[in-house]
């Protein structure tokens, strides 16, 4: 990494995905593979590159990365409750109740084994309630199962806990407990959860972008709570939808977000749909920051979170989890061209190129939501008392003109090289 990239005119890129993201870095204009040890100017490495290389790796000032040192003081499930819990109660403390009551956002999850009298405690203040456990680290819905008795856990504890390679059998892999949101907000009698993209590009100070497509990802079986071991209700995954006897890939499981804004706001009213996107908004704010402070900030890494939103009968919105890789594997042809513009734009906003003059408020499908600071959209309006009223900049199942707003970043001069 010793030549920078302006006096070599291209970029020099490492992929370690063999998915979307191999297509959109091959087509792009001025960048170059290398392969093995060659050296690089951006790598998009897997978290397993990262925990082995990252901190032997010296990284010259215009190089990047994408994934943050410590990203799973987020993206693990166990550690961002954690991070939020602490950060509600700092609120609390500073900012009073009402502040702290913003954070409310993600259903109450222990921690397993550690905290597992705490756990029972809350269990039996509550009889009836359904639990949803869930490893901390794993994805796809692997492992995960629900219960409605404590008796299931005994056995769980006693015969199912152990690490799955068991490569030490005394070592337990940790779990969350985390209470099921038994009234989700059904479409067709069907459960869904949102998968929204959030662009960090720095965390000191934090610097958001909001990508305006995403997606719905539905159950294929009807919602019940009496069939609480059939994952194929419960888990919205594409990953275990795919593998439903019944599953159709012609018309696979997701609607686009777009499609979702307008059937809720033909339902509900633009008002309503407006507040539930403005709570989803909150969602990745907090969140965000309530990591700012862990996170080992790096201006070499910036990091493209998939968040996984539920939504519940009273439209309200929570936090499921947050992925440092979500899947850039396509499931049909429409999902992969959305795909295709996340990436290709996320590949804007790093700016590799030297395009952007550092004060832009939108790159393609990208939307700055937060600068050290809320973000508010330059077409303000003027409420009836006269004083100015700020939106926030933010528009997620919005329409996507991307091209429109690309068409006028400056062309990257490097040539593609063989
Ligand atoms: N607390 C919960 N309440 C209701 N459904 C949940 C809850 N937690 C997870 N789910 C369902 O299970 C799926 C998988 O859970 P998630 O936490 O995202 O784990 P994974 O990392 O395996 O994707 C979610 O997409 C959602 O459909
Ligand atoms: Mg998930």
């Amino acid at each position: 990494m010793c030549v920078h990239r302006d006096a070599r005119g291209y970029v020099r890129y490492r992929c370690g995905l063999t998915n979307t993201i191999q297509d959109v870095l091959r087509q792009r204009p001025g960048w170059v593979e290398v392969k093995d040890d060659g050296e690089w100017d951006f790598n998009w490495c897997d978290v397993g590159w990262l925990r082995e290389n990252f901190d032997h790796s010296y990284m010259e000032e215009h190089v990047r990365i994408c994934h943050f040192r410590n990203h799973y003081e987020l993206t693990h499930k166990n550690l961002m409750v954690k991070n939020l819990k602490r950060y509600r109660k700092t609120l609390e403390r500073e900012a009073g109740r009402l502040e702290a009551a913003k954070c409310d956002f993600f259903p109450r999850t222990f921690v397993l084994p550690s905290e597992y009298p705490l756990f029972v405690e809350e269990f039996k203040r509550s009889p009836g309630n359904t639990w949803i456990m869930k490893p901390v680290a794993r994805s796809q819905g692997k492992g995960i199962f629900l219960f409605r008795k404590l008796k299931d856990i005994i056995d769980w504890k006693k015969n199912g806990s152990r690490l799955e390679d068991q490569r030490d059998e005394n070592q337990v892999e940790r779990y969350v407990a985390q209470r099921y949101i038994e009234n989700p907000y059904l479409i067709s009698g069907r459960k869904f959860d949102l998968r929204v993209y959030v662009l960090v590009t720095s965390y000191v100070p934090l610097k958001a972008w909001l990508y305006r497509d995403g997606f719905a990802r539905f159950s294929g079986t009807r919602f019940s709570l009496s069939s609480i071991d059939d994952q194929y209700v419960h888990l919205t995954n594409v990953a275990v939808q795919k593998t439903a006897p019944d599953y159709d890939p012609e018309k696979g499981c997701k609607w686009q977000l777009q499609k979702l804004r307008r059937y809720l706001t033909a339902k509900h009213g633009a008002e309503t749909v407006e507040t539930l996107f403005r709570d989803i908004d909150n969602i990745f704010i907090r969140s965000l920051q309530s990591v700012q402070k862990v996170f080992i900030n790096d201006k070499h890494c910036f990091e493209l979170y998939g968040y996984d939103i539920l939504l519940d009968e009273d439209l309200k919105p929570w936090l499921i989890e947050v992925n440092a890789s979500p899947s850039l594997t396509a499931s049909s042809q429409e999902d992969y061209e959305m795909k295709y513009r996340l990436l290709e734009d996320t590949l804007n906003v790093v700016d590799m190129e030297g395009r952007l003059s550092g004060r832009e408020k939108r790159v393609g499908g990208y939307d700055l939501m937060w600068n050290d600071g809320p973000v508010y959209r330059e077409d303000f309006s003027l409420d009836s008392l006269g004083s100015t009223c700020f939106t926030a900049n933010t528009h997620l199942g919005c329409v996507n003109d991307r091209k429109k707003h690309l068409g006028q970043l400056k062309a990257f001069s490097g040539q593609k090289r063989a």
